[in-house]
């Protein structure tokens, strides 16, 4: 496996592998790897020959008041388990590889970027897009494959990749859980004995909201209502629950089975989690 810290090196690689006929597939990380990240591999894997995973805490997508500083690290972990799925290439860039000191372009989607997470972290999309398109330039992939974890960077990415006509195909893999169902993330490595326990009301609400819908529940207020106090219950407060299309993410009344989704985020002492689940 290669390991590049350049972007022009990593660009050269892609280039290669594209002359000699392959499929580069690129999965985009923040490091601190979990088998939420591994499943991506194995999904690229599936369609491509080639697999690039980046690992690059990006600075711009935290605000000065987020964990930026305190996010977690496990380089040689992260390479090792990175070469156990079978990637082809690691890339980890310095933040000066990524954003030179006067970088004065941001590539912002504009609408769906704006509510849920976006609401509550107002710069956090425009930072995302802005690595991510930088990380689609860097290494030219065919495919790039997300996690359905982050509901909505996937659709703003979508979103910016039509608009932009990066010639990408983007995947969404489905959300690994632990095994008592609460949604893998490298932020819950921050979570107390107590609050992880409590967290697992999330996970809780949306299978019960999910099981509602094929009981024939379509009323998106009863849902979110219910979930609200499941989690509420456990001092989970959440910041939104929403039924929405899975698409456009604009919050819908009544659930079409099929098309709907519902997008949670919860705070506790300080800490965040966000969960959804497709209906
Ligand atoms: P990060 O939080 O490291 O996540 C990298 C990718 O792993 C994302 O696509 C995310 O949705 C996916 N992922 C995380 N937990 C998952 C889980 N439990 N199941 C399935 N997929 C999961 O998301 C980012 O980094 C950054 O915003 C990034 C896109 C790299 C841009 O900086």
């Amino acid at each position: 496996m290669e390991i590049f810290t350049t972007a022009a090196n990593l660009h050269a690689w892609s280039m290669a592998q594209k002359r000699a006929g392959l499929k580069v597939g690129l999965v985009p990380t923040m490091g601190y790897l979990h088998e939420g990240h591994l499943s991506l591999i194995r999904e690229a894997l599936k369609h491509c020959d080639k697999v690039a995973v980046s690992i690059f805490v990006n600075p711009t997508q935290f605000a000065p008041n987020e964990d930026y500083d305190a996010y977690p690290h496990k380089e040689e972990d992260d390479i090792a388990l990175c070469e156990g799925e079978g990637a082809a290439a690691v890339f980890l860039p310095t933040p000066a590889e990524m954003y030179p000191t006067d970088a004065s372009t941001w590539v912002e989607e504009t609408v769906l970027a704006k509510g849920y997470c976006g609401a509550q972290r107002p710069i956090h999309f425009r930072g995302v897009c802005t690595v991510v398109a930088k990380l689609f330039n860097i290494a030219a992939p065919d495919v790039a494959v997300f996690g359905q974890k982050d509901f909505q960077q996937v659709a703003v990415i979508r979103r910016m990749v039509r608009d932009l006509n990066f010639p990408i195909e983007i995947i969404r893999a489905p959300i690994i859980r632990d095994e008592d169902g609460l949604a893998k993330s490298s932020r819950n490595t921050y979570l107390s004995a107590d609050a992880r326990k409590a967290a697992l009301s999330l996970s809780r609400a949306l299978f019960a909201a999910k099981a509602a819908v094929e009981q024939g529940e379509r009323s998106a207020a009863t849902l979110e209502a219910s979930i609200r106090a499941t989690t509420t219950a456990e001092g989970w407060l959440p910041d939104y629950v929403n039924v929405v299309d899975s698409e456009t993410l604009m919050p819908l009344e009544t659930v079409t089975p099929g098309t709907s989704a519902i997008l949670l985020a919860c705070r506790r002492e300080g800490l965040r989690l966000i969960d959804n689940i497709l209906l």
